[in-house]
């Protein structure tokens, strides 16, 4: 339980502050936003022209067809045929919000309402306890945090129990009392200690900003790192969003939200002026949690770490979020380079850099099928077919049908790119050309050092540089080693240019020479577009080639199944060429 209502009117208040009308009828009905609401056909009665109207303002809606309107209870209990307490009980999971048929019957239970009590006092010891601590505010100012951090998220300190216990008994909470929480634990001889002694304390809030518990970050020397409440009707952690409250304002404001692994993570984005971070204190998403990021922004980033388990849970978040998709509402990801956090990523950075990372962030269906291509470690035909299986699994789990309808295409278009670019590796022999101009060579170099600069294109245009032939000998052999570097591992994918000072320092200092003169000066819209087109005309030669080569086996094919796909082949060839040569890459 949330947060008790006890009337209809209050409840619904509640509901209506919390979530859009729209995104509720949303999952239901296509809308598309009009000014001040959001219209889509009427699900109560038959029209071709839409006239169901939903206000988020008012949290009302009508249709002017058929007349019906009301509430989010009116609709749900007409659209689902619910009875008045399903319809209750469904708005409640929905928002995250519980409402209480009888408040008499069921009261907030005098021992939860003992807890809510000690929690606060609580949190007022500890952030007094951290004033006197300066050896614990100097551990903040080292991380970076100023006092500013300190008191929008309550930041505390936890000292011995002992003082803790004789604070809450001046506050009239004797021990037993203070045992109906769960900051004394008893251990082996029966003895109480404090749960989050010689801890920071960061408290949390609940989504009706209710503080239902903490987490605890050693300072000291502790195998745990961090400890939080434990689970109990009070404290959900699949209820909680850790800076949402502090941030909220903020993310309403910017209708863009991050979701982060850790406190420190959402707290330091915050010193940058990022003040839109939130934390499901750690790497889980629950379905609530989820909700609760759409009802802020229709893209939400996943911003884990950067190292394996990071980008593994960020996959997995991937996976889990399919069910619940719906039309223009999904995720994106973040990839932050070099194993970091969002917390050391910044170290000596500045908010524009993380920007740059939130631009380069990846589409979920992207990641989708990056999913699906990591698991297939041969090209034998065996493995090639199991991607069907796959893609059939992916959009099986997609309860959305229209969502599921276009992951379906989107997916089979990669998979038949995949399998194309295998076999022209496979069957085509490019006729290599020898290095005519110095400006083809800055070409190929320039394409090589932004790959190395920004290792999302590897992903991102992975089909399209593979196929990339390069002239130059030297240049060829670094691009196979990045190639194969990049197949082997690529789970946690790093390059840098940095790597080549000892390997090979000419080259070393010719990138970097050449990032001053040609890239430094760059935005990232500019950096993109650029690699675009270097790639797009490092590919016309192969694709020229190819086409040629195709015209001569249409020629020559006597079966006419197999002269039919090889002019389909040809004519999609020849799209491509057609648009690197009108440079039509925007
Ligand atoms: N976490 C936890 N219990 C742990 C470890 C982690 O609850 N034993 C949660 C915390 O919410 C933590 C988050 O997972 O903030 C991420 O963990 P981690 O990356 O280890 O911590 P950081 O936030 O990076 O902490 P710091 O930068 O202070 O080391
Ligand atoms: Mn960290």
């Amino acid at each position: 339980m949330i947060k008790p209502s006890s009337s209809i009117n209050h409840f619904l208040n509640e509901v209506n502050n919390k979530i859009r009308l729209s995104d509720f009828i949303g999952q239901f009905v296509n809308l598309i936003e009009k000014g001040n609401s959001h219209v889509g056909k009427c699900p109560f009665h038959n029209e071709k022209t839409p006239s169901f109207n939903v206000n988020n303002d008012k949290s009302l809606f009508y249709c002017f067809g058929c007349k019906t309107g009301g509430n989010i209870l009116n609709f749900i209990t007409k659209y689902k045929n619910l009875s008045f307490l399903e319809a209750i009980d469904y708005i409640s999971k929905y928002s995250g919000i519980s409402y209480y048929i009888d408040e008499k019957k069921k009261p907030l239970n005098s021992d939860e309402k003992l807890i809510f009590q000690i929690l606060k006092y609580t949190n007022d010891f500890f952030q007094l306890s951290l004033n006197n601590s300066k050896q614990v505010i100097k551990y903040l100012r080292e991380r970076g945090l100023s006092n500013e951090e300190i008191k929008t998220f309550n930041l505390g300190f936890c000292p011995d129990e002992k003082y803790l216990i004789n604070f809450l008994q001046e506050k009239g909470f004797d021990t037993e009392k203070i045992k109906k929480t769960d900051l004394l634990i008893k251990n082996k001889s029966n003895e109480y200690f404090g749960r989050f002694r010689n801890r920071i304390t960061f408290p949390i809030f609940d989504f009706s900003n209710k503080l239902v518990g903490f987490g605890g970050r050693t300072i000291g020397v502790s195998k745990i790192k961090y400890i939080n409440s434990q689970e109990s009707v009070v404290f959900k952690k699949s209820q909680i969003l850790f800076g949402l409250s502090q941030n909220v304002d903020y993310i309403r404001k910017e209708k863009e939200i991050f979701l982060v692994e850790g406190y420190m993570d959402v707290i330091r984005l915050f010193s940058f002026g990022i003040k839109n971070a939130v934390s499901s204190l750690g790497t889980t998403l629950s379905e609530l949690q989820l909700r609760k990021l759409w009802n802020f922004s229709s893209l939400p980033y996943i911003c884990f770490d950067g190292d394996e388990a990071g980008i593994n849970a960020s996959k997995k978040v991937a996976l889990k979020v399919l069910k619940f998709l719906k039309p223009g509402k999904s995720l994106k990801f973040i990839t932050i380079p070099g194993q970091a956090d969002p917390d050391s990523f910044l170290e000596g950075k500045k908010k524009s850099d993380f920007t740059d990372l939130k631009n380069q962030s990846l589409d979920l269906s992207t990641v989708i099928w990056e999913i699906i291509k990591e698991s297939i470690t041969t090209d034998t035909p065996e493995f090639l077919a199991s991607i069907d299986q796959k893609i059939t699994s992916i959009i099986k789990s997609i309860d959305d049908s229209k969502v599921s309808a276009e992951y379906f295409r989107f997916l089979k278009a990669k998979k038949d790119g995949f399998i194309w670019n295998i076999n022209k590796n496979q069957s085509i022999s490019y006729k290599e050309k020898k290095a005519e101009s110095v400006f083809e060579n800055l070409n190929e170099k320039i394409f090589i050092l932004m790959i190395l600069l920004n290792n999302n294109y590897l992903s991102e245009f992975n089909e399209e540089i593979f196929e990339v032939k390069l002239s130059d000998e030297i240049l060829k052999k670094e691009m196979k080693e990045i190639l194969r570097a990049y197949t082997e591992k690529k789970n946690s994918f790093v390059l840098i240019v940095d790597s080549y000072k000892g390997k090979n320092p000419a080259f070393y200092h010719e990138m970097q020479e050449l990032q001053k003169t040609h890239l430094d000066n760059l935005t990232i819209r500019e950096k993109n577009k650029l690699f675009r087109q270097i790639l797009n005309n490092l590919r016309l030669p192969v694709l020229l080639d190819e086409r040629k080569s195709i015209q001569k086996e249409i020629i020559d094919e006597k079966n006419t199944e197999i002269s039919n796909n090889l002019l389909k082949k040809y004519s999609r060839i020849s799209e491509e060429i057609k648009i690197i040569q009108n440079k039509d890459i925007e």
